[in-house]
């Protein structure tokens, strides 16, 4: 038996209303319930759990280690933050804004893996529902991808491109976008919430049944989040974001959820004419333009997730007779830039209210994390000052509100890094452990310790 009812979905989280409200009650977001036609012949909820067979119940002990060994992609950054690679059967959502390098990323990716990686060759389907098949075509000519066992179809709706997997029986199966297939057994119109989690549900069983990888491209809104579908991260494997500024050519690659590894990996790419190239050497690229030894410039080794990146912190202070004076901050927050400058005026007597203040980062990297505190206040301090901060100093720590230092997570692993690319010397918190061989560690207690007795002076050259 079938029932068309109507509800209201909030295009946000996806949550279901039986009647309209200005506001959605689950996520509270305002004005985004949206009308939808939902259980048409045979998909209502009642028919779905009807026609499902079954499961029968393993001893778990078969279970354990049963096909979630990941097969590697042979894009080493990619396999980096998926843990491995691929887990046949699973299901991952790219999420990224437009322009960002989604198609570029997992066109490219098929492409290494119809070639055949370590686990041998494989065929791969990219259904695109977005671009025309000329388009993407004219996209694999740039990347020079040729290889036979990958397949293009342009397709939009989900029984066909169910139908494709049935011909083709791919191992690999991009579909690009999430947000442009369409069932037509969904009462819901296309492009609503309703399809986008109708569609994912489908493919995730097929996926499941099939153990054929699928790759979702999902297009994420302003925000951040995926857009409209929250629940859609709820649906799949693996939630992997990718993110760079606009005027850069810096990718970043992270896994936002992941039910195979961890979400703690970056992967770091460069989009060039010829498609995306990995980054191995990542600190030697953000250092390559660095003007050593210049009033403003601070290095600081900090953590992506597992991974030490080594980035310069740049520092401009110029007097301004503004009653407000400007202070912008790039790559880094600027809540955290206001709190160190109060830190500064505070407790390091470093009086900055006549004065525009800019902090950046260098390469379009974003640090997010506290261990950048000490570079910041340093470099500000530089220039102010005027002096420089020795050309082969390195500085990590989180400046606390009474400005002490405090030793940030993985510090050796930080300084390791440092050394590694010829760091001798590191202004670091009091508590911080003992340095890798090669580097000298200058302990300091707090900002003004810090600024007058070890950055600039005698002990830090
Ligand atoms: P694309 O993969 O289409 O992004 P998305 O699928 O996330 O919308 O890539 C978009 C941008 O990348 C586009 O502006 C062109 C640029 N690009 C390059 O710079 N080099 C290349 O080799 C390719 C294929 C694209
Ligand atoms: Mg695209």
């Amino acid at each position: 038996m079938s029932r068309v009812r109507t509800v209201f979905r909030c295009s946000e989280c996806g949550a279901e209303a039986p009647k309209w409200t200005g506001w959605c009650s689950a996520c509270g977001a305002t004005g985004t319930l949206g009308e939808e036609l939902v259980g048409s012949a045979g998909t209502g909820r009642r028919g779905a759990v009807a026609l499902a067979p079954p499961s029968v119940p393993i001893p778990i002990a078969e279970a354990v280690g049963e096909a979630t060994e990941p097969v590697p992609t042979g894009d080493d950054e990619l396999d980096r933050v998926l843990g491995g690679g691929l887990v046949p059967g699973s299901v991952t959502v790219l999420g990224g804004e437009p322009g960002v390098g989604k198609s570029t990323l997992l066109l490219q990716a098929l492409a290494s893996i119809a070639a055949g990686t370590a686990a041998g060759p494989a065929t791969c389907l990219y259904v695109t529902a977005e671009e025309s098949a000329r388009q993407v075509a004219l996209r694999a000519e740039r990347l020079r991808v040729t290889s036979p066992s990958l397949w293009l179809v342009a397709e939009t709706s989900l029984p066909h491109v169910i139908a494709h997997l049935d011909a083709l029986a791919p191992d690999v199966v991009v579909v690009d976008s999430i947000q442009t297939v369409h069932d037509p057994d969904l009462g819901s119109a296309p492009g609503s919430v309703g399809q986008v989690r109708g569609c994912a549900q489908r493919l995730v069983a097929e996926a499941k049944g099939r153990g054929v990888s699928i790759v979702l491209v999902g297009h994420v809104t302003k925000e951040g989040g995926l857009a409209g579908p929250r629940v859609l991260e709820h649906l799949v494997d693996t939630v992997l974001a990718f993110e760079g500024e606009r005027h850069h050519a810096l990718r970043m690659l992270r896994a936002v959820k992941h039910r195979f590894g961890s979400t703690h990996e970056l992967g770091l790419f460069e989009m060039g004419e010829d498609g995306l190239e990995g980054v191995p050497d990542p600190s030697a690229l953000f250092l390559a333009d660095r003007q050593a030894g210049v009033p403003g410039s601070v290095v600081a080794p900090v953590l992506d997730g597992q991974r030490p990146l080594l980035v310069e912190v740049q520092a401009l202070v110029v007097p301004s007779n503004a009653p407000s004076p400007r202070r912008t901050a790039q790559g880094v927050d600027g809540g955290r830039l206001a709190q160190v400058l109060a830190v500064l005026d505070r407790h390091a007597e470093l009086d900055l209210s006549r004065a525009e203040v800019h902090v950046a980062v260098a390469g379009g990297v974003r640090v997010v994390e506290p261990g950048a505190d000490l570079a910041m206040a340093l470099a500000v301090a530089s220039s102010a000052t005027g002096r420089a901060v020795p050309a082969q100093l390195v500085t990590c720590g989180e400046i606390g509100l009474g400005g002490e230092l405090r030793q940030v997570h993985r510090t050796e692993r930080r300084l390791a890094e440092a050394a590694r690319l010829g760091f001798q010397r590191a202004v670091v918190p009091r508590s911080a452990p003992d340095a890798p061989g090669g580097m000298r560690l200058v302990r300091a207690a707090s900002i003004a310790d810090a600024i007058d007795h070890h950055a600039f002076g005698p002990a830090a050259a």
